[in-house]
């Protein structure tokens, strides 16, 4: 396990959690963790500030604090101890998984990493030009058309009756979209992958409850992949058995097996973006699944709304400013500018936290580990920093701080991923949170429906088109 070959990246973590500690204090606050009695008054901003959707046990966020934790295990603890693997598992279970529980739990990720039918039709799309968060989210929905019969008019053949569905015979009954088998870079052969590959294709019955988790969980990463190597030119790499989450995750994407300290800290990452609390990828993930629609479906919600530069996609976007800095002696008239023109500054701010975000504790030290021996890495950490100083300066009193995307690119850059595989990325980690939660919210479960304050016209009598003129528009104020 990369996690015990890996003590200096523990050491950081435990540093950063000891300093977290000492600035900020971690009371819950009673008013956003008790149990919930409906109807219940709470004081309400616009963008649903405030508003209580449901009760959760998965995670919380203590904004005023600066402490994230899920299932009740702070975040510092889960970054330097545990793995991707064992917090999606805590995530989705509750509690951390004992041994067998854990190495059965990743031979079914180790099956559902393999998904060569939905790589042969992501292959049919013209990927390369679309936005990445796009296709993750079409290879996602394609996941699903993979194991599900709802859009089909006639039922498909039962398992037991179907065509053998391994990429050599395709079943007839998937129209030949693109590519009719699904190509990949093959690496030396090894014994016993062949099992692997079967037990993925055994999993192309319909899944329901939890199987759909795992295929999700494992399979949104091999989808991540391809669309970078894809984007990049290349076929996707199949997924190798013998690595972790992380490592098949940067594996997949580069080619490359990563070092032990690359695969441990993308899999810090993914824990970190595991979950977050009610924000708006996965409330919208919960909205579509609230109408008991499915669970690809509702993921595929959370992508498209995590996509925004607002929410996940300011990821990417802050590896844009920093290029458009270009320089340390440029930062202070950058950031003159930007708040002349009222620019917002990206990987800053946060609806909750009016504190630094634990995340970007972690992942500055980190950025700042994996920067030392890369000199252009150095070069746009050095201007992250000092923008940093500056808008801290001039916002912190008002709770601005940097926030989880503001450090994460650097890291991503660093570990050989292409800035627009950052925001996917994110969505990699965060769909085992996504997942658990729709599970948690469908256990008692209300279609979301809050309503919206009219504030238009009444009793307007209805003109025919013959004798309409356009409405005049309002003088500007
Ligand atoms: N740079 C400059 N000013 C800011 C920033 C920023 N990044 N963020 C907030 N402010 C100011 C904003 O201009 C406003 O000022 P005023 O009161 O004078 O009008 C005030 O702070 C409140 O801003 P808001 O947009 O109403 O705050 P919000 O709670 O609605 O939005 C946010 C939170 C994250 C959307 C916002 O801080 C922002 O746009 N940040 C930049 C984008 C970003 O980094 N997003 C990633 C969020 S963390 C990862 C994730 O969960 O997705």
């Amino acid at each position: 396990m990369s996690r015990d070959k890996t003590p200096e990246l523990t050491d950081i973590i435990l540093k950063a959690a000891a300093k977290a500690r000492k600035e900020t204090s971690g009371e819950p606050e009673p008013e956003l963790t008790r149990e919930l009695s409906w109807p219940m008054q709470v004081e309400l901003g616009p963008g649903l500030e405030g508003a209580i959707a449901c009760e959760s046990k998965i995670g919380y966020v203590n904004g005023t604090k600066g402490r994230l934790i899920y299932r009740g295990y702070d975040i510092f603890d889960l970054a330097a101890y545990s793995t991707f693997e064992e917090v999606s598992f805590l995530l989705l279970y509750g509690n951390l998984p004992t041994r067998a529980q854990l190495a059965a739990f990743d031979e079914r990720l180790v099956a559902c990493r393999h998904i060569p039918k939905t790589l042969r039709l992501l292959q049919g799309f013209p990927v390369t030009e679309m936005n990445p968060m796009a296709a993750l989210r079409m290879g996602t929905n394609m996941m699903r058309q993979e194991v599900s019969y709802a859009d089909r008019d006639v039922a498909r053949p039962s398992p037991e009756s179907a065509i053998g569905t391994d990429e050599d015979s395709i079943p007839m009954e998937i129209p030949p979209y693109g590519e009719r088998r699904a190509k990949y870079e093959f690496r030396r052969r090894r014994a016993g992958l062949r099992r692997f590959r079967r037990a993925g294709e055994q999993l192309l019955t319909p899944p329901t409850g939890e199987e759909a988790d795992y295929h999700l969980i494992a399979g949104t990463a091999t989808v991540a992949a391809a669309v970078a190597r894809i984007r990049d030119g290349h076929l996707p790499l199949e997924p190798d058995p013998e690595l972790s989450h992380a490592g098949n995750f940067l594996y997949m994407i580069t080619g490359e097996k990563p070092s032990t300290v690359e695969e441990r800290i993308m899999d810090i990452c993914l824990i970190l973006h595991a979950d977050h609390g009610m924000n708006a990828s996965t409330f919208a993930t919960m909205v579509v699944a609230s109408t008991l629609s499915d669970v690809y479906q509702s993921i595929g919600a959370g992508i498209a709304a995590l996509n925004g530069p607002l929410h996940g996609g300011a990821n990417e976007q802050v590896l844009h400013v920093l290029e458009e800095i270009g320089d340390v002696s440029r930062v202070k008239r950058w950031y003159k500018d930007a708040r002349a023109k009222r620019r917002k500054v990206m990987g800053f701010g946060h609806r909750v936290y009016k504190k630094l975000d634990p995340r970007a504790r972690v992942l500055r030290p980190l950025a700042k580990h994996l920067a030392r021996k890369n000199k252009q890495a150095k070069h746009l950490l050095a201007i992250a920093e000092a923008l940093e100083k500056e808008v801290v300066a001039s916002l912190g009193e008002k709770g601005i701080h940097p926030n989880v995307d503001f450090y994460s690119g650097s890291v991503y850059s660093s570990l050989g991923i292409p800035s627009p595989m950052f925001t996917p990325v994110f969505a990699v980690a965060r769909v085992s949170g996504w997942c658990a939660r729709v599970r948690e919210y469908l256990k008692n479960n209300r279609i979301f429906r809050p309503r919206a304050m009219y504030t238009g016209a009444f009793d307007r009598a209805y003109v025919p088109i013959a004798t309409r003129r356009a409405a005049r528009k309002k003088p500007k104020k």
